[in-house]
């Protein structure tokens, strides 16, 4: 089938790779000419475990292209809506920029039988608009809304192997058709017997922010259950244990710790509260903004709990923050709590060094004032604390025993909960982490 995607990014870069390796003849568009010529060369603008090798394959097989030039779309009959949809600056709702633009560049081009399939996480009512200037340039095309639920750092997997498809269309033969399209797309994974739900428009586009408001919402209740552990000395690892046994509850995003970042869960809660309330039901999701709250508390606590190790001050203290990435096997710093917490203790007089292993150059550039290194041992070296903040395999596997002979003052918070305290404390290390003794 031929296809084309419309914005390269996370999202748009995986599944243009993703739908070659099916078999799929695809056009990459993106406006940024570099993400373009990089893409084109093979290379990932992004970390991403796996998309290079994929992209080397699909750019040799001849089946996967990318370009600048939007009018490469007209070929293909399926074309894929993968632009971001950020946080508007100032505001809590989403930024539909980018969605209204690639919108505007199809719309021109489409013909009869064409299938328009959005991916990006929109604001509930986006779909319905797009599918009536569909209808509008095109009587014969269609729109369909299919969410993406990949995770960054497993995103091809995610990608060839989602756990569930989700169709949005209006209940029509036209829809039934273009809902049997997507089918012919994705015919391997289905056959393999991945669940699809077929549903409206309105509901696929709020399954998406549903889903990510759960998963927040289960990481900020562990959060909260960690204030309560620090209050009363309990532990918040044991605790997530004991409840996780509980098949209706599961142990799976409830680990506690300095709190969830990244470039969808903050911003897709607040933007699902925001447009609650132009629906009228903002107390339906009034909670949301507990999550957040308790979300953003965490930042601040580990910063207490720093000047509580560092005897009542982290004025002048060398401080090595291990992890810049919003979550391991990425290197998105958007929203990353672990680089609010380094800027922040930075401007609290801190002398603070970071290291990440993919993150360092994105973190460079937004943060030019942060002193950002490439190895451990620069990060540690002489430091007076040592903060893990992104839960990386390599600092997971530090060495206690090692670390202790390049610090001045060997002690280290935890700041996900993936260390052994024991072990830690064996070696002589003052050992704290957020919800635990
Ligand atoms: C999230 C969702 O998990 C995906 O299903 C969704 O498709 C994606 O957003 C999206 O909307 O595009 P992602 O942002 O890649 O995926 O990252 P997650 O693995 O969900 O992690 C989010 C944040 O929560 C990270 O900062 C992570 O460190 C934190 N987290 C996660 C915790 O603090 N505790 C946990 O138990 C799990």
């Amino acid at each position: 089938m031929k296809i084309s995607v419309f914005g390269c990014g996370y999202l748009g870069a995986v599944h243009a790779a993703c739908m070659a390796k099916l078999g799929h003849d695809v056009i990459g568009i993106d406006v940024l000419e570099e993400q373009v010529a990089q893409l084109s060369a093979g290379r990932a603008p992004f970390h991403e475990p796996g998309l290079p090798e994929l992209l080397e394959e699909a750019l040799a097989s001849g089946r996967l292209e990318f370009t600048t030039d939007a009018s490469r779309a007209a070929d293909a009959v399926v074309h894929f809506i993968c632009v971001g949809t950020p946080q508007k600056q100032g505001e809590n709702a989403a930024d539909l920029t980018f969605v209204r633009a690639v919108t505007e560049t199809l719309l021109p081009i489409l013909k009869p039988g064409d299938v328009v399939v959005g991916k990006s996480t929109v604001p509930v009512g986006t779909a319905e608009t797009i599918s009536e200037q569909v209808h509008e340039a095109q009587p014969g095309a269609e729109l369909l809304w299919n969410p993406e639920f990949l995770r960054e750092g497993f995103a091809v997997q995610d990608t060839l192997h989602p756990d569930r498809f989700v169709y949005g269309f209006e209940d029509t033969d036209a829809g039934h058709r273009a809902a049997g399209v997507l089918d012919e797309i994705y015919r391997s994974a289905l056959a393999d017997g991945t669940p699809k739900v077929e549903t409206d428009l309105a509901t696929a586009q709020l399954v998406k922010v549903a889903a990510n408001s759960f998963l927040a919402t289960k990481i900020s209740f562990i959060n909260a259950m960690a204030e309560l552990c620090e209050a009363t000395g309990a532990d918040v690892t044991s605790l997530a244990d004991a409840i996780g046994h509980d098949a209706r509850i599961g142990r799976r995003f409830l680990n506690a710790g300095v709190g969830f970042g990244g470039g969808c869960l903050p911003k897709d809660i607040r933007a699902f509260m925001a447009r609650a309330g132009e629906l009228g039901v903002d107390q339906a999701l009034t909670f949301l903004q507990e999550v957040d709250a308790i979300n953003l508390r965490r930042r601040a606590r580990m910063i207490d709990l720093a000047r509580e190790v560092s005897g009542g001050s982290i004025v002048g203290r060398r401080i090595a923050v291990l992890g810049a990435a919003f979550k391991p096997d990425s290197d998105d710093i958007r929203d990353s709590p672990a680089l609010d917490v380094a800027s922040r203790m930075q401007v609290q007089g801190a002398v603070v060094r970071v290291t990440d292993p993919q993150a360092m150059d994105n973190a460079r550039k937004k943060f030019p004032d942060l002193t950002c290194v490439d190895t451990v041992e620069e990060a540690v070296a002489d430091a007076d604390l040592v903060v893990l903040l992104t839960e990386w395999r390599e600092y997971v596997a530090l060495d206690p025993v090692a670390l202790k002979e390049q610090v001045a003052v060997p002690a280290l918070i935890d700041g996900r909960n993936c260390l052994d305290p024991v072990a830690w404390r064996a070696a002589g290390w003052t050992y704290r982490a957020l919800g635990r003794p």
